[in-house]
């Protein structure tokens, strides 16, 4: 799969590039971006003003400009809004900016904090909190602050692929220590700004060395990975995941949409705690799925944004995983620490490539290095550390795992007293099963948008619009309001 993969960038064909797009950055000549007012624009008689040529440039892919391969260009980019070279008197070059909408999951937390109702529950962000509902830092990770602090380490740049110690650590915490593909080192491990950031740079390597290739994304997913592939210019299409029906797992779907796929796809999948469901697959339906991927010649992306906090065990959330690779298959893991070890803002995490060969892993991992580069330089430090002094130190280790085991049990209680609350209080005799069946931090409610605007509106729940709801943002004193909540949305809002 990376044969195609050298050491050198893809060859530019001649030494004029087609860009769709202008940078911003031509500093000198004062771009203005459209629609501006009319008044806006400079009037042309002014011989004071600076005056370019009109250029038809951006708006769609079908219409490019011939630039010269020194000058600063989006290679390959599309750009949504049309450019004029006209500049502007009297106004903000920003004029034809418009508004973007809140986050779709980050916008929940505003609104939360703007809502002065003492009832008000935060079930939006997928953040443990503790049963007082507040943010928990764990003591493994004082302890290994503590220990960074006595050491007096210095602030240096870190190597573009990061941590060292980091990195051998994270990929034996996914692969197991004595995986093959880590002993044959065919694994290729960069540290990255945690899962996203670990997504994103796939992002770019699949846009650079697989430019026909497209993401599938199951239905629904976490909200940021179109982001993600939109960004980095990577196409992707859907595969059926959630059966609203059943509210469980459309495996069927799933099945058939990825085999009428095109083959050599990138198969994005959730290795544990699917998100925003809370259903994952059974290992017989994982063994299923990796005989149609590997039928189709498409190439598995897992990403883990949970391991430890589905089941409570590390090993277990990674059998996914681990599974793909002892079939031999050439895997992408996206690995986070944000919600296992509670450093969300540190921005920690991982990419792995596993590959057949040691050679292959080389030269993925140079080419990884060279895409984040110019991207973000290198890594933040302190998270690596914490996450290297943690996983290398066996009594912190052990420590970790205890601590872990509490913070994924306190959302097992969570989640069996709201089943209890809402069996006992629905009077319908409606089934809520489903949400024991649920894994991980959320539960998928099956409430639709107009019935989580209801949970909002008129019982100050945050949550998001597709119905998720994080009980790692829920005490078990709440669920009886909660389940009173949901009970009166889900029967009085259609
Ligand atoms: C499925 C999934 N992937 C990736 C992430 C990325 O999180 P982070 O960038 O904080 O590691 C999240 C966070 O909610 C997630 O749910």
């Amino acid at each position: 799969m990376f044969e195609t993969c050298k050491s050198q960038p893809p060859p530019v064909e001649s030494d004029t590039w087609q860009a769709a797009c202008f940078s911003t950055s031509m500093a000198s000549t004062m771009l203005s971006l459209a629609p501006a007012s009319a008044s806006a624009l400079l009037d042309r008689r002014d011989s004071s003003k600076v005056i370019l040529p009109k250029v038809k440039i951006g708006g769609t892919a079908g219409r490019s400009l011939s630039v010269k391969k020194n000058e600063n260009v989006l290679h390959n980019a599309q750009c949504s809004g049309r450019i004029t070279m006209t500049a502007a008197v009297n106004v903000s070059r920003f004029e034809g900016v418009t508004m973007a909408p809140p986050d779709p999951i980050l916008g929940v937390s505003e609104a939360f904090k703007a809502d002065t109702n003492d009832v008000k529950l935060n079930l939006g962000v997928g953040a443990y909190r503790t049963e007082e509902l507040q943010p928990y830092v764990l003591n493994v990770v004082r302890k290994a602050e503590k220990l960074m602090l006595e050491k007096g380490e210095n602030k240096e740049y870190l190597p573009i692929e990061g941590l060292a110690a980091f990195n051998k650590v994270t990929a034996e915490l996914m692969f197991g220590a004595d995986n093959p593909a880590i002993q044959e080192e065919r694994v290729a491990t960069v540290q990255s700004l945690s899962g996203t950031g670990s997504l994103r740079l796939a992002a770019a390597f699949i846009q650079r060395y697989f430019p026909d290739a497209k993401v599938l994304i199951s239905s629904p997913s976490w909200g940021n990975h179109k982001n993600i592939f939109n960004d980095a210019r990577v196409p992707w299409s859907d595969y059926r995941y959630f059966n609203p029906r059943t509210v469980g797992l459309d495996f069927e779907g799933m099945i058939a949409d990825i085999k009428a796929a095109p083959d050599g796809c990138f198969v994005l999948l959730h290795g544990c705690a699917h998100n925003p469901t809370g259903i994952d697959p059974t290992s017989e339906e994982w063994e299923k799925i990796a005989d149609v991927i590997q039928e189709k010649n498409h190439i598995p992306f897992f990403d883990v944004a949970y391991q430890g906090f589905a089941s409570g065990s590390l090993d277990t959330d990674a059998a996914s995983v681990r599974y793909f690779v002892s079939r031999g298959m050439e895997i992408f893991v996206a690995q986070s620490y944000s919600k296992n070890l509670g450093l969300y803002a540190e921005r920690i995490g991982a990419l792995n490539v596993v590959c057949s060969t040691s050679d292959a892993a080389l030269r993925v991992k140079s080419q990884l290095k060279r895409l984040a580069r110019p991207m973000y330089s290198n890594p933040p430090v302190h998270g690596a550390r914490i996450v290297s002094n943690v996983v290398g130190d066996p009594v912190l280790f052990d420590e970790w795992k205890q601590e872990m085991e509490l913070m994924a049990g306190r959302i097992k209680n969570v989640r069996k007293k709201l089943f209890d609350s809402l069996s006992a209080q629905d009077k319908t005799g409606k089934d809520w099963s489903f949400i024991l069946s649920q894994i991980g931090m959320f539960s998928f409610t099956g409430l639709n948008k107009a019935q989580s605007d209801n949970m909002t509106n008129k019982w100050h729940v945050y949550m998001t619009k597709d119905g998720r709801i994080s009980l790692a943002g829920l005490s078990l004193a709440k669920c009886e309001y909660l389940a009173d909540a949901i009970i009166d949305s889900y029967h009085n809002i259609s």
